[in-house]
Formats: structure tokens, C-alpha cells, sequence
């Protein structure tokens, strides 16, 4: 494993990169209503990167081993899809929520963040879910310092969502990201607090916890991307870019829209 530390030059294009992927994120809030198809979500947000920003929409065509190219520019993971959800002819109702993952490259960087977005007016237990799984994203963010391992970050997460009676999703982990959009290292969401890779100034990588209200299996879908849970239980995700600072961290994926980090942690900060 090779985990890459930036400079001071790449910090300042993984930051504009960041906050560009944020700002798509601000871009398309407005238009998740009641009546929006998956697939109009994606084509004004590939739109709005591809006119507006001048970005490259990271995710169209992305072809990892063992998968055919991804067809769309964002993922939109509706209810029970855990992620990687492919926009279509889906129409989002009032009560669903929508996770919209955004990755943007500029000058070679990638950006990779997403929300959670509840559609009209969810239930009770749909905004809970998607409020803990935000918390939970912030915990581990919160561990992030030189010297912390990653599976500080893992457990801590973890131990914040089974608390809470929620599951955590193993197939699928942060990851070490810079001119390539999945590096080293793997970030998982769960773990044992000191093992792991021991976290050092200029490392950058995103934590992004899947959430499940259920159990935490999943299984995939036929079109080979969108992962859904086996229990069709409801599923959160929130995603930031993070660079280990001198003294701790600093979340590059932020914007004017960007929601602000939770009581509990800025207490605990
Ligand atoms: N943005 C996702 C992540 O957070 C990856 C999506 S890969 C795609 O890592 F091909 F589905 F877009
Ligand atoms: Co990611
Ligand atoms: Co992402």
C-alpha cells in the first residue's frame, strides 16, 4: 500500500476541486422536489459542471475492475439503495430520501462529496436516520490528526451508529483520493481503535458512511452498480474530502451550502 502525501501545491488544487464538488451540491438543491426524475437530477448537475465550472463529471464512464463503465455523471441512491444508485426514469415522491453523490476532477484533482436530501416531507424515522449518519461522518472526521489510525475513525463511527440501533455497511469504505479518484488507503467505517495505518500530515481521503435502519447486508442490483439492502430497510450516506492537517484536519469538500458540523462534535472538538 502506497498513500500518497501532497504538497502544499496539490492541497490547493484538492481544494478547489473539493469545493467545486460541494457547490454542485448547492447547485441541485433547489431542484429535489416531489415530481424530478433520478435522470433529471443528473443531467442539470453534469450540465452545471461541464458549462458552469468547467469540471469533468468523475463518475461518467468510470470503469473499475469487475464493473461495466458507469453510464451517468452522479449517483442518486433513493430509500434503500445504499449507494451508487444510477439515475434514470426514477420520479422521487414526496417522503423519499435521496442521496446525491457528486465527484468533480479540475486540473487533474478529484472532489468527491454527497448529502442526504429528504424529498417533500419524510417521515420521523427517515430524518433520524439521515441525521445520525451525518453525525456519524463528523465523529469519524472529528478523530482525524497525525498519529490517529484509521481504526480510530472506524470505530468510532461504528460505535456511534450501532448505539443509535443502525448498521454499518462493510463492502464499502472511504478511500485515498488526489489525481486518481479511488487511491490507498481504504477507510473503513467500523474497526478496533489503535490498529491500523497511522495517519500523517498531506494524507487526504474521504469518510463516508453508509448507514443502514436494518441489518447491514446488501446485494446489487441487476444494472451491476446500484447496491440496495437485502432487507429493503432505508439507507444514509454523507461524504466529505479530508486532509490531515499539522494539528488535525481540514474538510476540503465545503461550500457556501456546505450544512455546518454538528453540536455534539464541535462540543467534543
Ligand atoms: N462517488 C463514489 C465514492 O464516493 C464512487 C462512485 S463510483 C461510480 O467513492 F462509478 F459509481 F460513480
Ligand atoms: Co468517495
Ligand atoms: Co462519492
Amino acid at each position: 500500500m502506497t498513500v500518497s502525501i501532497k504538497t502544499d501545491t496539490d492541497i490547493a488544487g484538492m481544494r478547489i476541486a473539493g469545493r467545486l464538488a460541494s457547490e454542485v451540491l448547492d447547485y441541485i438543491t433547489p431542484f429535489v422536489q416531489p415530481g424530478v426524475t433520478t435522470g433529471e437530477l443528473d443531467r442539470l448537475c453534469h450540465d452545471y459542471m461541464v458549462n458552469v465550472q468547467g469540471t469533468i463529471p468523475a463518475p461518467l464512464n468510470y470503469a473499475p475492475s469487475g464493473h461495466t463503465p458507469y453510464p451517468k455523471s452522479i449517483c442518486t441512491s433513493v430509500n434503500n439503495q445504499v449507494c451508487h444508485g444510477v439515475p434514470g426514469d426514477k420520479v422521487l415522491k414526496s417522503g423519499d430520501i435521496v442521496n446525491l453523490d457528486i465527484t468533480v476532477i479540475k486540473e487533474g484533482w478529484h472532489g468527491d462529496t454527497s448529502r442526504m436530501f429528504a424529498v417533500g416531507e419524510a417521515s420521523i424515522q427517515a430524518k433520524r436516520l439521515m441525521q445520525v449518519t451525518y453525525e456519524a461522518m463528523w465523529v469519524g472526521i472529528a478523530r482525524v490528526k497525525p498519529g490517529a489510525r484509521l481504526g480510530d475513525i472506524g470505530h468510532a463511527i461504528q460505535h456511534f451508529a450501532e448505539n443509535q440501533g443502525y448498521s454499518v455497511v462493510r463492502e464499502f469504505c472511504g478511500h485515498g483520493i488526489g489525481r486518481k479518484f479511488h487511491e490507498d488507503p481504504q477507510v473503513l467505517h467500523y474497526g478496533k481503535p489503535g490498529t491500523g495505518l497511522v495517519l500523517e500530515a498531506g494524507m487526504i481521503f474521504t469518510i463516508e458512511p453508509m448507514i443502514n435502519a436494518g441489518r447491514r447486508d446488501i446485494r446489487q442490483m441487476p444494472d451491476g452498480w446500484t447496491i440496495v439492502t437485502k432487507d429493503r430497510s432505508l439507507s444514509a450516506q454523507w461524504e466529505h474530502t479530508v486532509l490531515v492537517t499539522a494539528d488535525g484536519f481540514e474538510v476540503l469538500t465545503v461550500s457556501a451550502g456546505s450544512p455546518a458540523m454538528p453540536d455534539r462534535v464541535r462540543q467534543a472538538a
